[in-house]
């Protein structure tokens, strides 16, 4: 009979075979696999081993995702990676639905992934739920920029400020993440070791946006700009951001930054030469219903009480019926109800991010319900199309 164990590597070999395959499967030398693992912490890294063989592992990184203006817990998967000698056989499909059994003993409601393959995350639960998006503008046609707020460098004891303006700028945008040490890294310094610019927005000495970004020079002579990360608190540190973009132009052409389908800055280009591209879409998988319904903002001006009943073929505490109550943009849960809303826990991660409405699940067989509970799922999980900035 073979053995199989889940867990934290215990051994520097174990750690090493895992950098192997992860590096194989990535296209990764062992040693920058190494690396890269160790950037997410050691406790963060998991293998699958058959026989005191490692078959392959994962990174999990904690950190937050903002649903409906509020932050919840969630797990980001990434690096899957099995040896791509033992594939085929399952080992793949074992790793993440261990690793959802174990965020749910953790008490973590949601977990994210950007999939290689769908198939595979969907065996676990995870569905699509939202996007990347990068908008690509072009310099010269930005409009409506203005030097209102002067701008100097930021420094490292800008941080905290820096942090309040994102956490700010992230919370009324459906899907961004409550970022952690390992994505807040990737913002401000890339894999060759180079360190983003960044500049600050100011009013009175006080942060009111930013902007990181680095610099890609062109076979033309242009320099274009890949900004990293960029916010604003206030309507005059939007223009002032957008004013400093804009006096980029005499050697930027283009300027790509990742934002929210809706992003406000978007609609102040003068021409309509800007490019706004879906670059990778992302799963969710609801790991605790209860919590993460619970855990959620709800539309401010919506009250009322919903009755589910989900399936779920790996967590056994999410299956059954349980009645959620909105109200004041809060929602509460209680056990049982009428379970007048039927559908599988990968049906709801699109619900619960804002990616489909009601009406669309029902329309696709993926949620039964009558048209007048659709109608009020719809008015409670109403929002901004979800999205994401960072990848991991
Ligand atoms: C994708 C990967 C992790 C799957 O590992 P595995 O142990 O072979 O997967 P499983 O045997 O559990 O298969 C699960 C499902 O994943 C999908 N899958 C597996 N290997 C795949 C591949 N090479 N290409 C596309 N899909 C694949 C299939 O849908 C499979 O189900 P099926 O065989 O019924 O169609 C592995 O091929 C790998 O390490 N690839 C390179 C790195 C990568 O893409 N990682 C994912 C990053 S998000």
């Amino acid at each position: 009979m073979t053995r199989q164990r889940y867990g934290i590597p215990r051994t520097d070999r174990e750690r090493e075979t895992l950098a192997r395959h992860v590096g194989a499967s990535f296209g990764v030398a062992t040693d920058a696999a190494l690396a890269w693992l160790a950037k997410a912490g050691l406790d963060n890294q998991r293998v699958l081993v058959e026989d005191n063989v490692v078959l392959g592992g994962m990174l999990m990184v904690p950190m937050g995702q903002y649903f409906g203006g509020r932050a919840i817990a969630m797990t980001g998967i990434a690096g899957v990676g099995i040896d791509p000698a033992r594939r085929g056989s399952g080992a793949a499909t074992t790793l993440m639905r261990r690793s959802i059994q174990e965020m749910r003993r953790l008490s973590v409601p949601l977990s994210a992934l950007y999939p290689a393959t769908a198939p595979l995350y969907r065996r676990a639960g995870y569905e699509m739920a939202g996007g990347l998006y990068r908008a690509t503008l072009i310099a010269r046609e930005i409009a409506g920029g203005e030097r209102l707020l002067p701008m100097r460098e930021a420094s490292s004891s800008d941080e905290a400020a820096i942090r309040r303006v994102y956490a700010r700028y992230a919370t009324s945008r459906n899907g961004w993440l409550e970022r952690g040490p390992y994505v807040w890294r990737r913002t401000r310094i890339k894999r060759d070791g180079s360190r983003a610019r960044g500049y600050v927005a100011l009013r009175d000495r006080r942060i009111e946006g930013y902007v990181f970004y680095h610099q890609d020079p062109q076979a033309d002579g242009d320099v274009d700009m890949d900004v990293t990360d960029l916010a604003y608190a206030t309507p005059e540190a939007a223009r002032t951001l957008l004013a400093f973009l804009a006096d980029q132009r005499s050697i930027t052409e283009a300027i790509r930054f990742h934002c929210s389908p809706d992003e406000g800055l978007l609609s102040l280009m003068r021409e309509r030469r800007q490019h706004l591209e879906r670059r990778f879409p992302w799963m969710l998988r609801i790991v605790d219903v209860r919590a993460a319904l619970a855990a959620r903002g709800y539309p401010m001006g919506v009250s009322g009480r919903l009755s589910f009943e989900v399936s779920d073929d790996v967590v056994a505490s999410n299956r059954g019926r349980f009645t959620l109550d909105v109200d004041k943009g809060v929602g509460c849960v209680k056990e049982g109800g009428r379970g007048a809303l039927r559908l599988s826990v990968r049906a709801l991660a699109p619900l619960f991010s804002g990616h489909h409405s009601g009406r669309r699940l029902a329309e696709m067989g993926q949620l039964q319900a009558s048209p007048r509970i659709v109608a009020q799922v719809d008015g409670m999980f109403a929002g901004p199309a979800p999205s994401l900035a960072d990848f991991f």
